[in-house]
């Protein structure tokens, strides 16, 4: 009996018969099969041809666009700058100089300034308008006389009303020549790269043609000068008290401790002073006008030979005979304010008795001396302070104005030796807040 049916499983089906059937049908097309062959072959072709055609042409117009806008890149970013009035200048420089601002294009001038300080310092924050000429013309009331605020060797200082609002200082630039240039290129260059509660922010600058303005942040109390050494001219009934003046000393020394010490490279002043120093509705100081200031270098005590620049009894004797200028320059420059503030007196009185003219050096024996340094103190300020405190003051003065400029302290320990007299001064009169670091350049 033949179980075969049943017993085994069916083979499985053999693939061959399919292939057959499709070889056959192949076979069974064949002349129509070649045909369509070379038809499919003929479209995959043209498809790919289209796609080839397609993918190049948009790869050129990619490349045009680029190209078209690298090249307008150093414009119209200093483009938009201009009209949206923002400084987004890349790091490294975008536009190059020749070192003529004034013979670039009104558009191209706007970004002159992104080049000298771009690979040195870090910029972490950026802020800044570019004003047209028009726009703080408008602001000042036609630069008013009734707007006037102030008047220095920069030039005439404005209150103007910006269109947004804000109140601004803007010192309209009358020096011509290279040098003014240059300061203003500074002052534009350092203040938009750092950003700290001590310094007066730039709120924008204005080069437009000829026109050179700076737009500062409004500092309502004025100079410090202002209230130390009132003028006829400009008089001023009110004195700062001991608390204030330790205030102002402190804030003064956090700023140039941060020009000098969190800052790369370091940034030298040049031109630390009372008029420079600004005081908010708190009579909170901060630094200002840095036309004159320079980046220390890396090398040698980040010492840097230079034009003597400053002003007269502010200037440390090392810079004044040498050229060579320190961060410690910026330190004895502090310790005559501190002595300013300590004295009430001004750095070079000729109308003193002899032995008086010169501040410093009418001070620097009585700074160490505990009988003596009480007779040098402002009248202002009898009764206000302990003798401890006093004592204390007078030794960061004493070793600011040292002769020997590697004799003089680092900002940071003016700063760490002040901090504990602040404190203790604190309960006294109403506290003012305390300020923060916005930003802090590495
Ligand atoms: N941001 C500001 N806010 C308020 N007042 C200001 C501001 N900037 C300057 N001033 C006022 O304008 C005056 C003149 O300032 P400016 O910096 O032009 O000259 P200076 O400091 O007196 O002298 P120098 O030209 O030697 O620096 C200051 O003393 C101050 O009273
Ligand atoms: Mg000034």
């Amino acid at each position: 009996m033949e179980a075969y049916p049943m017993a085994s499983p069916p083979p499985p089906p053999h693939p061959l018969p399919l292939i057959q059937h499709f070889n056959h049908s192949e076979a069974h097309h064949d002349g129509n099969q070649s045909f369509l062959s070379s038809n499919s072959v003929f479209l995959i072709v043209i498809s790919l041809l289209v796609v080839v055609i397609i993918v190049v042409g948009f790869l050129v117009l990619m490349i045009f666009c680029r190209v078209k806008s690298r090249k307008h890149s150093n414009i119209s970013s200093c483009n938009s700058s201009f009209r949206k009035g923002s400084f987004d200048r890349s790091l490294t420089p975008v536009c190059s100089t020749n070192g003529n601002g004034s013979s670039y294009s009104p558009e191209v001038r706007s970004c002159i300034y992104g080049g000298k300080l771009g690979c040195q310092l870090q910029v972490k924050q950026r802020r800044g308008q570019v004003f047209t000429y028009k726009e703080l013309e408008l602001a000042t009331n036609g630069f008013s006389e009734s707007n006037v605020i102030g008047n220095g060797g920069f030039g005439v200082v404005f209150r103007g009303n910006l269109s947004d609002g804000a109140v601004a200082a803007i010192k309209l630039l009358h020096k011509e020549g290279k040098q003014g240039e240059r300061d203003f290129r500074t002052e534009v260059d350092i203040l938009s790269r750092l950003h700290s509660s001590y310094l007066v922010g730039l709120l924008g600058y204005c080069a437009d043609q000829h026109h050179r303005l700076l737009v500062f942040e409004y500092m309502p109390n004025g100079s410090l000068q202002h209230h130390l050494h009132p003028s006829a001219k400009n008089p001023n009934n009110k004195s700062l008290d001991w608390r204030t003046r330790l205030r102002i000393a402190l804030d003064c020394a956090q700023a140039l401790e941060f020009l000098h010490e969190h800052t790369a490279p370091a940034v030298i002043h040049r031109d630390f002073k009372c008029s420079n120093i600004l005081l908010d509705h708190n009579c909170r100081a901060k630094v200002s006008d840095f036309g004159m200031a320079k980046i220390g270098s890396d090398k040698i005590n980040g010492q840097v030979l230079t034009r003597v620049l400053g002003t007269t009894g502010y200037v440390a004797p090392e810079y004044a005979s040498t050229g060579k200028l320190t961060t410690k320059s910026d330190v004895y420059s502090y310790g005559v304010v501190l002595l300013e503030l300590l004295t009430g007196r001004v750095p070079v009185d000729p109308t003193r008795p002899p032995g008086e003219h010169v501040l410093v050096s009418w001070a620097l024996p009585r700074l160490t001396n505990r009988e003596k340094v009480e007779e040098m103190v402002d009248p202002a300020l009898s009764g206000q302070f302990s003798k401890k405190e006093l004592i204390q003051v007078a030794a960061i003065a004493a070793v600011c104005v040292q002769a020997e400029a590697d004799y003089r302290p680092l900002m940071t320990d003016v700063v760490q030796s002040l901090v504990p007299l602040i404190k203790n001064n604190v309960g006294a009169s109403p506290a003012t807040p305390s300020r923060v670091e916005v930003s802090v350049v590495s």
